[in-house]
């Protein structure tokens, strides 16, 4: 569903340009960022931007997507936004986190940021993003269906991407 979500807003940004007016690429990110205070304590914000403008923001109480440009929803359904919201509701599975923390060495209090969007290059291509973040560092990558530990990643990266890739459900989500 959120890949037919990005595959329509690249649709958008592709409409109405011109050949001239179009040199670099656009990108349109969706960024989740958890910070995990401590065991129990975990803070969440969502946001999401074109290239550098932000178009959306989250209200962490009410758990809703916060439009912040007239053009913000396009043309998505009110049934498409509630599962947009859901899906980052779930996002990344904070007992999951907790439970890994020590297998991983994730050390409290330590932010884990997650990055799902696409960029139109000017030759048309369509380019997804999926990124896991630790700390600033990449970890991991989606591509093909999995989730591909990143070169720098090291050992940690092998380890998360092992245990993500058998959430079989948030792999076709995503
Ligand atoms: C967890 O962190 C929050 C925010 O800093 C603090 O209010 C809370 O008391 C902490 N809880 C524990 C169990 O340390
Ligand atoms: C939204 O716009 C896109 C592109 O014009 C179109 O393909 C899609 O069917 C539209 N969706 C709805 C729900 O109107
Ligand atoms: C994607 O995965 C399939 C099945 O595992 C494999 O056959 C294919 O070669 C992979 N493609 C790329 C580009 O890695």
């Amino acid at each position: 569903m959120l890949f037919l979500q990005i595959s329509l807003l690249a649709v958008l940004l592709a409409a109405g340009d011109n050949e001239d007016a179009f040199q670099e690429e656009i990108s349109f990110k969706m960024i989740h960022t958890s910070s995990f205070y401590n065991h129990s304590w975990v803070k969440i914000q969502n946001s999401a931007w074109l290239d550098d403008l932000q178009t959306h923001g989250w209200d962490t109480n009410s758990g809703r997507i916060i439009f912040l440009r007239p053009w913000s929803k396009g043309n998505l359904s009110k049934e498409e936004i509630k599962e947009l919201e859901e899906f980052f509701h779930g996002l990344p599975m904070p007992q999951e986190i907790h439970r890994h923390a020590s297998q991983w060495k994730f050390k409290y209090p330590f932010e884990i940021q997650i990055t799902l969007g696409c960029e139109l290059h000017p030759e048309r291509a369509i380019v997804g993003i999926y990124g896991f973040a630790y700390q600033g560092s990449d970890l991991l990558q989606f591509q093909n269906n999995s989730w591909l530990p990143s070169p720098k990643g090291g050992t940690r990266a092998q380890d998360v991407s092992r245990v993500f890739n058998q959430y079989h459900v948030t792999k076709r989500e995503v």
